[in-house]
Formats: C-alpha cells, structure tokens, sequence
C-alpha cells in the first residue's frame, strides 16, 4: 500500500485508492505479480508456462476472427475455409496462426510438462498445480480434436470417424454411444455443428478457467526451480525469500526475451512453412471430406500419434482403446507414483535419469511409428515402445524407491 499512499496526494493516486477501496486491484497485482517471489535460478526450461498463456492468447484471437467467416454446415464448410484463405482481407495468415497456434500448442505444453518430470514439479506441494495441469492437457486433447474436424477435409472426416468409432468397443453400451457422440447415423452436418460448439465456447471457456485455477494453485504454493528446493525456507529479515526475485520486473524482462525468440519460430513457420510437411497441416486435408472414399493412410495429427501408435499396437480394438486411454491418464498418476525423497533430477542417481530418458524416446519414437502404416516392423517397434512408455510409470514407484540419491542443497545453486 505504501506506493498507493505516497501518491494519494496526486489523481493517479487518489484514482488508485477510489478503485483499492472497491477492489483489491493493487493487492492482487502485489500478490500475483511484483511480490511474487519466484527463485533467481531459473532457466529456460521455465519460459514454457509463459509461452502455453501466449499461444492460448494467440488462438483465441485468432479463433475469433476465423469464426466471423467460417460456416459450421457440411456444404459450406470446407469452402468457407478456401475463402477465408483467397478471399479475406488476411484470411490467409490469421488462418496459418491458428493452424501453427495448434501444434506450438503442443510443443510448448510437452515441453512445459516435461519440465515438470526434470525437476519434480508435480510432487509434493504442486500436486493439485499437475492436477489441474493434467485437466488443461484433456481439455487441450478435445479442443485439437474437435477443432480439426471443422475444415471438412478428407482426413477431418475419416479421423473422427477412427477415433469416435473406438467409443463402438466398449461391451454393450458401445453403438450407442457412438450415436450418440455422433448424434447421427454418421458423421454428418449435426456432428459437425455440435464440435463447432464446443470448439469455439464449451472448450475454450474451461481451458480459460483451468489456467486461471492453475495459476492460482502455483502462487499459493510458490514455483519450484531447477534444483528443487524450498526457497521460503530461507528468508531474509524482510520475510522475503533469499534465493527468490520479484517476478516482475525480473522474470518477466527474461520472460520477453524468451516470447520474442518464441515469436520469430512462429512466424517463421507461418509465412515460410505452414504445413509443415504435412505435419501441421495434412495433405488429405486439402480435399474435401467424402464418406465414399476413405484416405489410403488415416494418422492423426502428430500431437495425437504417440497414443494413436499404442492404440495400433494391440490388435484387439477395446485393449487398444483401454491401453490408449490409459496411456494418456497414467501421467496424472505421477505425484503418487514417483517416491523419490528429492524433486530434481540433478540430484537424482543414474535409475531415474535412465528410467527419463527410455520415455522420452520411446514417447518420440511413438509419435513417429503413429505415422507409419500399420504393418509389420512398425507394429513390432511400437508394441516394444508401448511397454518401456508403461513400464516408465508402473515401476516408477519400486525405481524411485532404490534410486540413489544425492543430498540436496540448503540455498539454490545459481548459475549466473
Ligand atoms: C494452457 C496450458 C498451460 C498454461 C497456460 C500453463 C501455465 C503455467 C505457468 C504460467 C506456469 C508458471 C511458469 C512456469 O513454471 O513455467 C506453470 C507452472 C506449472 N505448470 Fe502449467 N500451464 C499449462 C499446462 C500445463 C500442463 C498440461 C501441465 C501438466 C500436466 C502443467 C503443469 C505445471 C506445473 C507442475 C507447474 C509448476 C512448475 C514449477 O513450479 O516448477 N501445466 N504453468
């Protein structure tokens, strides 16, 4: 309050104290912000949060813009898209922002989650913080899905109809549910209008308040850091942490550096490669949806194809779907899985560090095996992968048990 104070005199100040008197803007900002003390080791592994919250941003405004001109109907679906790519004044770039948007999605919260598998993030305080983490990641899964059927492309119609005729394995309820998801006989316009509404109001609305509670659960508890200490253990006589800095001005001066660099590899990618190959975009999607002939290769979109490839790993389908399912729950698990006694892997023994590195090559190796046809010497590779990708988080906790460890540091070790 004292800045607040100092300027009642003046009419910003006086403006100040009349909107403080009626809400606690100056408090919330000193809470949130210039006295959120966030530890002064930090490295880039901690620009991803910052990077998830931009591209949110970005596909929300972008969405917006899309919506003014996209029909949700099946016979003016697709072709409302090639307008808005020919014939919007900009319809073309805010349509490749959106599209990129959804794969740095991706790549910015794998990143961000496997920060958290570095230095023990998830673990006791942050529990709730994975948690609801966990939740975005649904959330996030559902809003990449439904929004890809919108374009009314070839691979639009025929994913959908792959992974919503996977809900058809379950024993007895099966068919009709999948009618009912489907809310037609097919895949059709109702199908298509119900994403549409999900896609643009029931997903976003949840994602905005999911990210809104995880920020909330990260500032009551404080930010872990690349060494996994305590920081409020060690205060100084001003009740501030010694090893902790204000986030702003300090982490969010790094912060732009880092959204700056982000930037430059987003656009890069939107003007100079926004299909990616056909990773981002795929190639079958520039046809139009038709339920009389079906695409030779179905795959995903690549954020999709690690659990896609375990799905087509077992041949039974409801298995598939069970341990597909299951390969997407299992990292909420995590908090109670791993026992290790420290948080970061710096001060973990050889187990974990190898235990890290089997998954997150058998989560890659995945993800490029859910593009291959499903047949023969992939299907061998990604069933020997689906197992380390399990076998990662059921032996978690025996492994982190006997691992040893390394004894942790009282004050954060800085490296300027
Ligand atoms: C829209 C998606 C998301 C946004 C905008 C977001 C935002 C943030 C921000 C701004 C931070 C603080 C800065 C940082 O530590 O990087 C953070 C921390 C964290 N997030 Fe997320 N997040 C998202 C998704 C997720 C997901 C999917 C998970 C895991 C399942 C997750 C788990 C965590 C954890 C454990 C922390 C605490 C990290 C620490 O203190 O070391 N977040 N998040």
């Amino acid at each position: 309050m004292a800045r607040v104070e100092s300027e009642v005199g003046t009419r910003s100040g006086a403006f100040m104290k009349w909107i403080d008197d009626r809400f606690p803007f100056t408090e919330t900002m000193k809470y949130h912000i210039t006295e959120y003390y966030a530890s002064k080791n930090f490295n880039w592994w901690y620009i991803f949060g910052v990077l998830a919250m931009v591209v949110l941003v970005i596909q929300i405004l972008t969405g917006i813009f899309l919506t003014m001109n996209y029909k949700p109907s099946a016979t003016e679906a697709f072709a409302s898209v090639e307008y808005i790519m020919r014939d919007v004044q900009w319809g073309w770039l805010i349509r490749y922002m959106h599209s990129t948007g959804a794969s740095f999605f991706f790549i910015v919260v794998y990143l961000h989650m496997f920060r958290a598998m570095l230095y023990g993030s998830y673990q006791k305080p942050r529990e709730l913080i994975w948690i609801i983490g966990m939740l975005i990641f649904f959330a996030l899964f559902a809003e990449a899905f439904a929004g890809y059927l919108l374009p009314w492309g070839q691979m639009s119609y025929w994913g959908a109809q792959v992974i919503i005729s996977l809900a058809g394995a379950i024993p007895f309820v099966g068919d009709a549910l999948v009618e009912w998801i489907r809310g037609d006989y097919a895949i059709s316009d109702i199908t298509l209008n119900r994403f549409f509404a999900f896609h643009v109001i029931l997903i976003p609305l949840a994602l905005a308040g999911l990210v809104f509670l995880h920020i909330v659960a990260l500032h009551h508890v404080g930010s872990n850091n690349p060494d996994g200490v305590d920081i409020k253990k060690k205060k100084g006589p001003d009740g501030v942490p010694l090893d902790g800095v204000a986030f702003h001005p300090y982490h969010t001066t790094k912060d732009l550096v880092g959204i700056a660099v982000f930037l430059m590899l987003f656009t890069g990618v939107v003007f100079f490669a926004p299909d990616m190959g056909g990773f981002f975009l795929e190639h079958a999607n520039f046809e139009p949806a038709n339920m009389m002939a079906t695409p030779e290769h179905i795959a995903p979109v690549w954020y999709f194809t690690p659990f896609y490839a375990i799905l087509r790993a077992v041949p039974d389908k409801l298995w598939g779907a069970i341990l597909m399912a299951g390969s997407v729950l299992l990292p909420a698990f995590l908090p109670w899985l791993d026992r290790s006694r420290v948080k970061s892997i710096r001060y973990r023994g050889w187990i974990y560090k190898m235990a890290l590195m089997l998954f997150a090559i058998s989560f890659v190796t995945l993800g490029w095996l859910g593009l291959q046809p499903a047949e023969g010497i992939y299907v061998m590779m990604a069933r020997v992968f689906s197992v380390i990708y399990f076998a990662f988080f059921l032996l978690m906790p025996y492994y982190t048990t006997i691992d040893k460890t390394k004894p942790v540091p009282d004050r954060v070790v800085y490296h300027g």
